[in-house]
């Protein structure tokens, strides 16, 4: 008997609780606009604070808003205020009293007990002692992605539209095309290079205008430097539309995209002369089984994957998973857990808080899902690929191997994609999607190292690790943290104690769209 997955209409994934736009209707003080630095006051203090405000009709704005007339802070100095305020966006701040005022709460109570805006005395007011220079310096952009908050927008797209978003749009980037290309030929370093570019430029709060604005930056070569030129000077780069318009790139994209298909099996259908699907029957490619789902499926897979879709697979994995342990949970992970709104696929975390219990979980919902007509595809896996990857870690071999992941296929139907389904409308006939899936189980103890490690972005986890081996001689995975010279595993109950092992600022999931 086949199920099929509901799927709820138009639920909205949670990113994590942006600044809510102020009620235009109720300004009563239109010459005055609050920021509230979040540094010291906690979010939810900040949040509270920002109601109370708005209740009195004041109107409370981000960092990034060149509005702001008045920054209010508890707790920190003048220098830590316009450091903050930088780091989030802000353009108008200034060292030296320029910009907006920077206020102690002192200032805030005592006009919302007034009812409006005080005059500002003195005593309200902070000082910034520290030079203009030494507070650019410390706003420099970091040269780790793990050490940058990366939102998945760019700050100012909506204010500032420039030519250079079309190198930060997403995967039509011109660098992260480079990238793709660099990869296609083998060049991991170079794509790598490019990666970090387009990386850094995404953690910008501000929008890069000119060359001179680059001075500043880490992690910009002189290839993609080149090519952030030619798109400031003409909208475009040659280079890269060269890259787009040739048949290898082309050729090679096509056949990535395919599941199951990776950069040498493509390369070596495209020496074969092959640059289609269609070619890729006729010439009857061997096809391994993913690759054969990968191919049946092509359509459904290469459409992006909905919140809505998210959610109702997490139920549904949920519900097996809760037959054969109770207590276990199940994590929606990778882009959505960063905010995104559409995904390639969709990652599930599954632990229970008993360690052990998880054992022998993954192979019992596996064929639950399957024997209910769940499962296109399937291949289940015992990782022991990072013990091997790390050689001081393959001590804890014995651990590892109980970290158990599947890639899979799963069949969701819907009424919800109408403009994909034809039946749809003609008296409730289903729709039916192909959805990738990724699920992985892992011990309790290892859960946060998971977490960290499935949340992404690839450009941050590459980030996190080469930051760990270089600057902390650790090394990390999505198992543990291992310390090399004092020989020693690192335990963590949390992402947060993870990033307190590493001296890391916490950085929240949806900033870590590197
Ligand atoms: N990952 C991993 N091992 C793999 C595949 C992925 O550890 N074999 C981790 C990666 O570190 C990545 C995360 O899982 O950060 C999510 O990977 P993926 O689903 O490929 O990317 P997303 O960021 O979720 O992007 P999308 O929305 O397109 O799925
Ligand atoms: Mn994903
Ligand atoms: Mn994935």
């Amino acid at each position: 008997m086949m199920s099929e997955i509901p799927v709820k209409k138009k639920r909205q994934c949670q990113p994590g609780p942006p600044l809510p736009a102020n009620p235009e209707d109720h300004v009563c003080f239109p010459g005055v606009v609050l920021c509230l630095v979040e540094k010291r006051m906690g979010a939810s203090r900040r949040a509270f604070l920002t109601a109370l405000a708005r209740r009195k009709g004041f109107c409370v704005e981000g960092a990034n808003s060149e509005r702001v007339t008045h920054v209010v802070s508890e707790g920190n100095s003048g220098e830590e205020v316009v450091e903050w305020m930088k780091r989030n966006g802000s353009r108008s701040v200034g060292a030296a009293g320029s910009g907006p005022a920077l206020l102690d709460l002192s200032w805030f109570t005592e006009s919302m007990s007034a009812g409006q805006p005080v005059e500002i005395k003195a005593r309200h007011c902070l000082t910034v002692t520290v030079h203009e220079e030494t507070l650019q310096g410390r706003c420099q952009v970091a040269a780790y992605a793990c050490q940058r908050h990366t939102p998945l927008a760019h700050k100012n797209q909506q204010l500032t539209v420039t030519r250079l978003n079309l190198i930060l749009e997403g995967s039509q980037g011109a660098l992260e095309a480079m990238a793709e290309e660099s990869l296609f030929c083998g060049s991991e370093g170079r794509s790598l290079a490019f990666s970090r570019a387009a990386s850094v430029l995404k953690s910008l709060p501000w929008t890069v205008r000119s060359l001179k604005d680059l001075s500043s930056l880490p992690g910009i070569g002189e290839h993609s430097r080149r090519i952030i030129q030619e798109v400031l000077e003409d909208g475009a780069s040659a280079e890269v539309e060269n890259v787009r318009q040739s048949e290898r790139y082309q050729t090679m994209k096509h056949f990535t995209k395919i599941f199951g298909v990776g950069v040498k099996t493509a390369g070596r259908w495209y020496q074969e002369g092959l640059r289609t699907i269609s070619d890729l029957q006729a010439h009857h490619a061997k096809l391994n089984n993913a690759q054969q789902a990968g191919l049946l499926h092509y359509r459904d897979l290469n459409s992006p994957v909905t919140c809505s879709e998210a959610e109702a697979i997490v139920q549904v994995v949920q519900k097996a998973v809760e037959q054969f342990l109770h207590g276990a949970s199940v994590m929606l992970t990778g882009g959505f857990r960063r905010g995104k709104q559409t995904g390639h696929d969709v990652d599930l975390l599954i632990t229970h808080p008993t360690e052990g219990q998880e054992v022998g979980l993954l192979s019992k919902v596996i064929s639950w899902l399957d024997s209910q007509g769940f499962l296109l595809y399937h291949s289940t896996y015992r990782n022991t690929l990072q013990a091997l990857e790390d050689e001081e870690l393959s001590v804890s071999a014995a651990t590892m191997d109980r970290f158990d992941r599947c890639f899979s296929i799963f069949r969701l139907s819907s009424m919800t994609w109408e403009h994909d389904c034809e039946l749809n409308g003609s008296g409730g006939a289903h729709c039916r999607k192909a959805v990738r899936v990724d699920l992985v189980v892992t011990p309790y103890s290892q859960f946060p190292f998971a977490l960290l490690g499935w949340t992404g972005s690839k450009n941050f986890e590459r980030d996190l690790r080469r930051f760990c081996k270089r600057e902390k001689k650790m090394v990390l995975n999505s198992h543990t943290l291992y310390h090399t010279e004092k020989k020693i595993f690192l335990s963590a109950a949390s992402e947060e104690e993870i990033f307190q092992h590493l001296g890391l600022d916490f950085i929240p999931p949806e900033q870590r769209n590197a």
